[in-house]
């Protein structure tokens, strides 16, 4: 009798007794991996947004004055490096000195932004 009654609870279908703690888990698991979305998205917007702000304002722009106009033409037709060679006739020591601790002098153009004239 209770190898008859055995036998026909091993054909049901006892998917349904499993079922409470299957979901239980499905649903820890999508939490957490939402969670951890939710933080690698956060890192991501913290770091895109240091590097959006950080570089643009802090370093100072090249002036659109007498000295510096005729290197927005050089820029614009044969690129910065071609422009830089000329910074040094008037940035060293002895004419415009840089501010103490500046650093490295190659390749201005690539801190000092040129201003939208
Ligand atoms: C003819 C000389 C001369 C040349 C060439 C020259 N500069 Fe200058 N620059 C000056 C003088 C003088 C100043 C300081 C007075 C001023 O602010 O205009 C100055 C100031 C600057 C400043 C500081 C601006 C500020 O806000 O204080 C930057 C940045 C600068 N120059 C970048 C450059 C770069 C980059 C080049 C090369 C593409 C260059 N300069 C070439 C004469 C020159
Ligand atoms: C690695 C980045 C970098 C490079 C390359 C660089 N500079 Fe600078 N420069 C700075 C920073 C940072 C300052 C200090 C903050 C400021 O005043 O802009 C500065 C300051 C200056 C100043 C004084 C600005 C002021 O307001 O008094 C001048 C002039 C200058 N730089 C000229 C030059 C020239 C000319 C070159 C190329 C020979 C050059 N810089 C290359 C980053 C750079």
């Amino acid at each position: 009798m209770f190898a008859v009654l055995f036998r026909l609870w091993l054909l049901t279908d006892h998917r349904n007794l499993y079922q409470p703690i299957r979901t239980n888990i499905e649903v820890l698991m999508a939490f957490s991996l939402k969670k951890r979305d939710f933080l690698l998205v956060g890192i991501a917007i913290v770091i895109l947004a240091f590097l959006w702000q950080a570089p643009p304002e802090s370093t100072s722009r090249v002036p659109y004055d007498n000295d510096h106009r005729q290197f927005y033409d050089i820029v614009k037709n044969d690129g910065k490096k071609a422009a830089e060679k000329f910074c040094e006739e008037c940035h060293n020591k002895d004419a415009v000195p840089f501010p103490e601790g500046h650093p490295a002098k190659y390749r201005c153009l690539f801190c000092h932004k040129m201003q939208s004239p």
